[in-house]
């Protein structure tokens, strides 16, 4: 065990490809990319996701990870090694970790809770209305399921960089994208007749996903989709809380960072596009357009109802199903636990051990108030996007749309105008790799991203 402040590394790029693929790979990709991509006209959200992935996404991503790799520091102290003054920004990067942790573990304690219902072959009360609400508002239940989230994510992290993350998603992610291709596969198989006689088949519902539908598209829509797809991508990559920092850290120095990047990049989206290509077909033979939810309901509500209405196969498709996205829950959360744990350890010189098991608590506890919001102190509230919200959503909100995008504002700032990007592309370069996107990247650093990310804000933040 590393329980001195040696900083440990990834044995090769194949992990630290597959630890960064694990984090970025999440509900995020199951649960929202698809609902995005079936709302935003099919192929022309997924058009315009992929040009801002190998630009946008491609900046924010070189950028934590190059930190990372420089200053060999976690979130927390990094960037106050990169500038003097600039410290309080790593302060801000930990936050944001420590406001997401106990509600994804709360969510992956909900995964848990299906895979185990399909598992037992009780799919059929998990698709009935109601089972879902029943379930979150229990006092006992979802917090069991939350402890064994967490117990399983601090186990990872408390094994260390190697032993824990390094090969846990060295065995998770190749099942995990087996099990994804599979799925989608299987989907454009099914075909379904509804009570009026209308078919249905997996294909057509793969031409919804796939064709672009510009029918009615104005430039306010477009921009509407626009900001989709910046949003999603955001989140999709794990960018602005630290983590691609953490992970950054543990990077060779003879590791070549722009192939390792193009890679993390093409594992995310491929997950992304494949799970809408699994999700939306069934979703569409199923129950219609109308079906596709997005978040919670969509996994939790209409999904379970998709499984069932396959007959027999519905539960074994559905054990399948969540254990693939406990499989991505689980190494996701591992990242944001080391984000926090590295730095607990670079700041305070505690053990890794130590650092675990106080993350833990904290996460618990907050899981644990999480849990009570949907009962004994259910409240709704409105957010400033409009949507209602119990504790859970209050904690996303303001971790998702208003930290993290001022985190990679002030990132960018840092890296673009105050450091300079020099400090990134020399990174890049070092040991002589070639850095083929340079000045895509020094335009994006500089004046891009960070206007796409005042935009983005604007639009949260604005009625
Ligand atoms: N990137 C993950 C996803 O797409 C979510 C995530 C966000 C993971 C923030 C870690 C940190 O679901």
């Amino acid at each position: 065990m590393d329980t001195e402040n040696k900083r440990n590394s990834f044995k090769g790029s194949l992990g630290f490809i597959l630890a960064a693929a694990g984090s970025a790979v999440g509900l995020g990709n199951i649960w929202r990319f698809p609902y995005l991509a079936a709302k935003d006209g099919g192929g022309l959200f997924l058009l315009v996701y992929l040009v801002l992935v190998v630009t946008f996404g491609f900046a924010l991503l070189t950028t934590e990870i190059s930190i990372g790799r420089k200053t060999k520091q976690s979130p927390l102290t990094a960037y106050g090694n990169v500038k003097k003054n600039w410290g309080f920004l790593g302060i801000l990067a930990s936050l944001v970790p420590m406001i997401i942790m106990p509600y994804y573990c709360v969510i992956g304690g909900w995964v848990i809770k299906y895979f185990v219902a399909f598992l037992t072959g009780q799919g059929q009360a998990a698709a009935e209305d109601g089972y879902f609400t029943s379930f979150i508002t229990g006092e006992v239940s979802p917090l069991i399921y939350l402890v064994v989230f967490l117990l399983i994510s601090a186990f990872i992290v408390y094994r260390g960089v190697n032993k824990g993350i390094e090969s846990s998603s060295k065995i998770i992610m190749p099942i995990l994208l087996v099990m994804i291709i599979g799925i989608s596969i299987f989907s454009l198989t099914i075909s379904h007749t509804d009570a009026a006689g209308n078919v249905r088949t997996g294909i057509e519902g793969m031409k919804v996903y796939l064709i672009p539908n510009f029918d009615g598209v104005t430039l306010k829509s477009f921009f509407g989709i626009f900001i989709d797809a910046l949003g999603q991508l955001f989140f999709s990559l794990s960018v602005a809380m630290g983590i691609m920092i953490a992970y950054g850290s543990y990077v060779r120095d003879d590791d070549n960072l722009v192939k390792s990047i193009n890679r993390i990049e093409l594992f995310d989206t491929s997950v992304a596009f494949l799970a809408g290509a699994m999700i939306i077909p069934s979703v569409f033979v199923f129950m219609g357009t109308e079906g596709m939810g997005q978040g919670p309901s969509l996994m939790f509500v209409s999904l379970p109802k998709v499984f069932m209405a396959m007959g027999p196969v519905g539960n074994i498709l559905g054990c399948v199903f969540f254990g693939m996205v406990f499989f991505a829950a689980m190494t996701s959360a591992v990242s944001i636990m080391e984000a926090i744990v590295s730095s607990f350890i670079d700041q305070f010189s505690v053990s890794r051990t130590k650092a675990s098991i106080i993350e833990g608590v904290i996460a618990l506890v907050l899981g644990i108030v999480v849990c009570l919001g949907y009962n004994k102190w259910y409240f709704e509230i409105t957010l400033p996007n409009g949507a209602k919200g119990q504790i859970l959503d209050i904690m996303d909100y303001i971790s998702n749309n208003c930290l993290m995008p001022i985190v990679a504002f002030l990132t960018c700032i840092l890296i673009g105008w105050v450091v300079k990007p020099k400090y990134v592309t020399d990174e890049v370069e070092k040991g002589g790799n070639k850095f083929g996107r340079k000045w895509l990247y020094i335009i994006m650093v500089k004046f891009l991203a960070p206007l796409f990310l005042i935009l983005l804000l604007a639009n949260t933040l604005l009625p």
